[in-house]
């Protein structure tokens, strides 16, 4: 018998080392790597399982059938947006998120809405019984008849289930508890995780089916062998937000089939998530009126505009050098933008804590929320109100400069359907846009006219 190697694999970016080591040389990780038994080569090449890949011969490119209009509706809408405009036949999907944040209610309502549609889909879960599952779609009032709920955590038997079933959608919950016996590690481990995503993929694409595959956050924050499953999979979908909040975001963090960073916005019912025709609405629902420190910035969340409000509390701290907290944005960026108003606006923060977030706790990464923090930070410093019809948006330089934002337009117009009088945006940014209907619409060259223009 071939004696079993072991090996040290990093569970975070997959990096295999011959020891043990504190550090994983590869992503730079303390305490990431754990012990596996090396995989055993495969037999007969792709052909476990007994699926193997199509054989294929070069194509010319313009001989290629486009493939979009085969997109099919999940009948979720808010689902489908994320995925860049409904479910692509053979695509290996991976939803991410931390335990109760929906996950399983989501992916049993997009099977519900997709039997109701003439799809036979099967339901695989390792982690709860037919009972429980039957419990929850009670409550979501599924009536689905082409469901197939199927605990097991094998894969060589969910296969095999497969096989008779012939489904034409699979949803895998979770990944981490499915194993193969071809392999030694135990569940949840990089290579069984590898190994049956890997298998799935196999099957996504010879039988051209969609397939979900639910996946658990390690409490770093990623899914468990983030980097080896990211690549393997097509696209990859993560719940944000908290679970004390009604609302959900899924974000497409990667997208082989549509735009990345793409969302969808739900909220947490009594029946189940619901999709937000008006995020927007949604989020400045509970917007307290005149009251120093807030404003509202538009910021793009894929190819969707998203008006959100910004809060900043500005106070004096007797005890020398002023803390700076943030929820929803980078701490860095905001330490930046306080140092960088101190310098080119003069307002001395240096003794102040400042508090940044974004209300409704959502999270927001691109420059050009800048301009929002900016006035929010200055409106509590100064303790005026802003008008609350007005919105700003601009990135901001380190020399105190408004630069241009992608997408104007598109923020703009959102704004104005939401009713807004007034927006504050770079004055690069204003040529054709000086006529919204209803909107005065103000440029600004630099951090000191822009505060100008609002106080
Ligand atoms: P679940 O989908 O089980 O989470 P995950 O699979 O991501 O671990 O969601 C569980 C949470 O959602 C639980 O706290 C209860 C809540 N919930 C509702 O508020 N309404 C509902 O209709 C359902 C089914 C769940
Ligand atoms: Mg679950």
């Amino acid at each position: 018998m071939k004696k079993t190697e072991t090996v040290f694999i990093c569970n975070e970016c997959g990096h295999k080392s011959g020891k043990w080591l504190g550090k994983c040389p590869e992503c730079g990780e303390w305490n990431s790597l754990v012990e596996e038994r090396a995989q055993a080569t495969r037999r007969g090449g792709g052909l476990r399982n007994g699926f193997q890949l199509r054989e294929v011969t070069a194509v010319p490119f313009t001989e290629i059938e486009p493939q979009d209009d085969q997109r099919l509706a999940s009948g979720v809408t808010e689902f489908d947006r994320v995925l860049g405009g409904g479910i692509v036949p053979g695509t290996l999907v991976l939803i991410g998120g931390d335990p109760g944040i929906g996950k399983s209610t989501l992916l049993l309502q997009v099977a519900d809405k997709l039997s109701a549609a003439g799809t036979c889909v099967l339901y695989v879960s390792g982690e709860e019984s037919e009972r429980q599952i039957k419990l929850r779609g009670e409550r979501l009032s599924v009536v689905a008849k082409n469901v197939f709920l199927l605990p097991e955590t094998n894969l060589e038997n969910i296969f095999r289930e497969i096989e008779r079933v012939k489904p034409g959608a699979i949803i895998v919950d979770s990944i981490q508890t499915v194993f193969s016996s071809a392999i030694e590690s135990a569940p949840g481990s990089v290579s069984q995780v590898r190994e049956v995503a890997h298998q799935f993929l196999l099957l996504a694409k010879n039988r051209g089916i969609p397939v979900f595959l639910i996946g658990h956050i390690t409490k770093e924050g990623s899914i468990a062998g983030p980097k080896a499953l990211e690549h393997i999979v097509d696209t990859v979908l993560y719940f944000e937000g908290e679970r004390h909040h009604n609302h959900r975001i899924v974000r497409a963090v990667k997208n082989r089939y549509g735009a990345a960073n793409e969302v969808g916005v739900f909220e947490m019912t009594g029946n189940g998530l619901m999709p937000v025709a008006n995020p927007s609405q949604m989020f400045l629902q509970e917007r307290p009126q005149n009251v120093a420190g807030s404003i509202v910035t538009a910021c793009m969340e894929g190819t969707r505009p998203l008006l959100v409000e910004i809060q900043a509390l500005v106070s004096s701290n007797k005890y020398g050098s002023g803390r700076r907290m943030t929820q929803g944005l980078d701490q860095n960026r905001v330490a930046l933008l306080i140092a960088m108003l101190e310098k080119r606006a003069g307002l001395q923060l240096s003794g102040d804590d400042v508090f940044v977030n974004i209300a409704g706790g959502l999270e927001v990464d691109e420059p050009a929320a800048d301009l929002g923090v900016v006035t929010a930070i200055a409106s509590s410093f100064k303790s005026t109100t802003i008008d609350p019809h007005t919105a700003v948006f601009g990135e901001i330089g380190l020399t105190g400069e408004v630069r241009a934002a992608m997408q104007a337009s598109v923020r703009a117009r959102e704004a104005q359907a939401l009713g807004f009088k007034k927006i504050v945006m770079p004055a690069s940014n204003v040529p054709g846009l000086e006529r919204l209907l209803g909107v005065r619409v103000v440029g600004v060259k630099s951090v000191d006219e822009a505060l100008e223009e609002l106080f």
